[in-house]
């Protein structure tokens, strides 16, 4: 392939990982009740759309659950790990405080030599992941890369708080991204707003050998709901004006898996019908960077998400970050 050739990158294999332990609604009423705080599956079901997300065992790391979720990814691309010349992991829940969890899946992949780096933009993480690969190919300097969004949220969550513990989950997700001649990825956007910190934090951090402040998620979910609606809208639209689509175009719209109503807002002022919408916060509950790419992989999987189709991928989360990548598969 003559490189000069090579102006894209295109996703060419998918892959995830959710962790066995799965706790329904019903479970974490009865988990939260034994601790005297009251929950119920109706609610959750009603103000969210979850029903039931997934729990990493205690011995199980970012890295491991990124690890399997990108074995996958590179089957999928008929990749070896030592083809790979870029790693990035989207993840706020890193194994350490460092080195990064990406230098640690490098050396359980044994693909050494090529850089790898985490990326911290919380749920928006795989999003700018993805965004930062894409330049980068774009530019010459990687190939093959992989982008991970893996997450342990659980270890996170306040389970006095049920404004927030009932929300999460754990999971990864993987994609092999390559140089292509063939689109690929069309158009990205990101943001922050870091006015919006406090609305949606871990503000506890390690100094003099403790951690100082909490180190549990805190969040104000209705200023959270109604910033995202707004800027899931914006990032859509910016990204299919810079390709030169319309909404109408695109086939599958794959947004941060955190609460179905704000799925469907953003659906509707896209107008796009839900039919369009991969949905998997009922099974997955919020897996953070891990959600899009968990989501993606699932679609992939079941056949819904085929070759040539155009994508749209949309993360959204604490910063405030924000952003959206437009793809034909
Ligand atoms: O991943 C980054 C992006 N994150 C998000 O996008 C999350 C955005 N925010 C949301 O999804 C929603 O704001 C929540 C699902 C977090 C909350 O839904 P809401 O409709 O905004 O509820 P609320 O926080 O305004 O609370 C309404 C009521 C309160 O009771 P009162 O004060 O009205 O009596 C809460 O105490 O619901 C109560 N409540 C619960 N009740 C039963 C809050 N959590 C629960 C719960 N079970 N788990």
């Amino acid at each position: 392939m003559n490189p000069s050739t090579l102006r894209y990158a295109r996703i060419t294999g998918t892959g995830s990982h959710l962790p066995p332990r799965r706790l329904s609604n019903d479970d974490m009423v009865a988990m939260l009740a034994a601790r005297g705080v009251e929950t119920s599956d109706s609610w959750i079901v009603e103000r969210t759309g979850i029903r039931a997300r997934h729990f990493a065992a205690d011995d199980m790391r970012c890295s491991d659950l990124a690890l399997l979720a990108a074995r996958q990814a590179l089957q999928a691309a008929g990749r070896r790990a030592d083809e790979v010349d870029l790693i990035i992991v989207a993840t706020s829940t890193p194994d350490m405080v460092f080195p990064s969890t990406a230098c640690i899946l490098q050396h359980k992949l044994g693909a050494h030599g090529c850089p790898a780096f985490d990326l911290q933009a919380v749920c928006s993480g795989f999003v700018y992941a993805l965004s930062v690969a894409d330049a980068m190919i774009r530019a010459g300097s990687a190939r093959c890369a992989l982008i991970v969004g893996s997450e342990i949220f659980s270890r996170l969550l306040d389970f006095d708080d049920r404004g927030t513990c009932v929300l999460f989950g754990d999971g990864a997700g993987a994609v092999v991204l390559e140089a292509s001649h063939e689109p690929g990825i069309l158009a990205t956007d990101l943001h922050a707003d870091g006015r919006h910190v406090g609305i949606l934090c871990v503000p506890g951090s390690v100094a003099g050998g403790r951690v100082q402040g909490s180190p549990l998620l805190t969040m104000d979910g209705p200023a959270v709901f109604k910033l995202a609606v707004g800027v899931l809208e914006s990032a859509a639209r910016a990204v299919l004006e810079k390709a030169g689509r319309q909404a109408a175009q695109v086939d599958w719209l794959i947004p941060h898996q955190a609460n179905i109503r704000i799925m469907q807002g953003t659906a509707k002022k896209l107008k796009m019908p839900l039919e369009r919408v991969i949905a998997t916060v009922d099974e997955h509950g919020n897996t953070s960077a891990a959600s899009v790419p968990l989501a993606l992989d699932v679609a992939v999987r079941d056949g819904r998400v085929q070759p040539g189709q155009t994508l749209l991928l949309e993360g959204v989360g604490g910063g405030f970050t924000w952003g959206a990548v437009l793809l034909d598969f």
